[in-house]
């Protein structure tokens, strides 16, 4: 199958190429850097061109209010060249729960993303990851000082961008799922375990301090990130990655 796969040169798109490239698909990465921008639309059509199957992975690069003009505008413009070039699967990647903390603009944006995909022309798959083992480390920087590493005790189950690109590219070889398929790492931690955890794997002698107002993720309730019952639980466990 010929896979066109935007945000192909990113941390989930580039590892989501190689996947398909091995699985013996002809996979396609295109971003900006490539000469196609999904907000102008500029080279969206000619990247679409004679594909069966297209993968959004890009990402809004903000977390702000501007996040929701982002997701809004890409994926208005990917559904109306997908549906130009009959590209007949168009997959997604959000993020487990992300509907339950309506406080953070880019959950937010993430879900209006969703709607749209699935009101849209276009049939489609959604996979929705927990948090990735590679973004704790800006996690831990947004609230760090030279001594200490301010996080709250939000309930949080990690996974390796490795074993979501897997998931993304097994998703996107296969017919669309009108649905959604939640993935998620095999371990549940409270974030200022996390914390303490990856400075400790890092010789970071910092101390971690247990703080619920500290950070994006002092706005999420319970276990609201947390993946339920259905989830697929991935092979790679952080302690190991982190080790490795
Ligand atoms: N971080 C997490 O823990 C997490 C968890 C669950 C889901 N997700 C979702 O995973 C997705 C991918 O994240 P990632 O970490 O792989 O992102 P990333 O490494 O920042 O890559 C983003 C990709 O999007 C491209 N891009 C950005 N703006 C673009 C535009 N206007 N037109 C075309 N391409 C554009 C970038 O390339 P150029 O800059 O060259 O355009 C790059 O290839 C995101 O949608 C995010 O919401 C993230």
């Amino acid at each position: 199958m010929k896979i066109a796969v935007l945000g192909g040169t990113g941390l989930i798109g580039s590892q989501v190429v190689q996947d398909l490239k091995a699985a013996g698909h002809e996979a396609v990465p295109h971003s900006q850097s490539t000469g196609v921008d999904l907000l102008t639309g500029e080279g969206l059509s000619a990247a679409l061109e004679g594909a069966d199957v297209v993968v959004n992975v890009t990402n809004s690069p903000t977390f702000d209010e501007a996040s929701l003009d982002f997701f809004r505008k890409t994926m208005d413009n990917l559904l109306a060249a997908a549906r130009e070039q009959g590209v007949g699967h168009a997959v997604a990647l959000s993020i487990v729960g992300v509907e339950q903390v309506p406080q953070l603009d880019y959950y937010r944006a993430k879900v209006l993303q969703e709607d749209l995909l699935k009101a849209g022309p276009v049939p489609y798959s959604i996979v929705r990851a927990t948090q990735f083992f590679e973004f704790m480390d800006a996690v831990l920087s947004w609230s760090a000082d030279e001594k200490t590493v301010r996080l709250p005790a939000t309930p949080i189950q990690p996974i390796a961008a490795a074993d979501v690109a897997a998931t993304v590219a097994e998703v996107a070889a296969g017919r669309p799922l009108q649905g959604t398929l939640d993935v998620a790492g095999a371990d549940v931690f409270t974030l200022d375990e996390l914390g303490g955890i990856t400075l400790a794997a890092h010789g970071d002698e910092r101390t971690v301090v247990t703080d619920g107002t500290a950070g994006m993720f002092a706005a999420v309730q319970g276990d609201a990130i947390i993946a339920g019952p259905a989830a697929r639980i991935a092979p790679t466990r952080y302690r190991d990655w982190l080790a490795a």
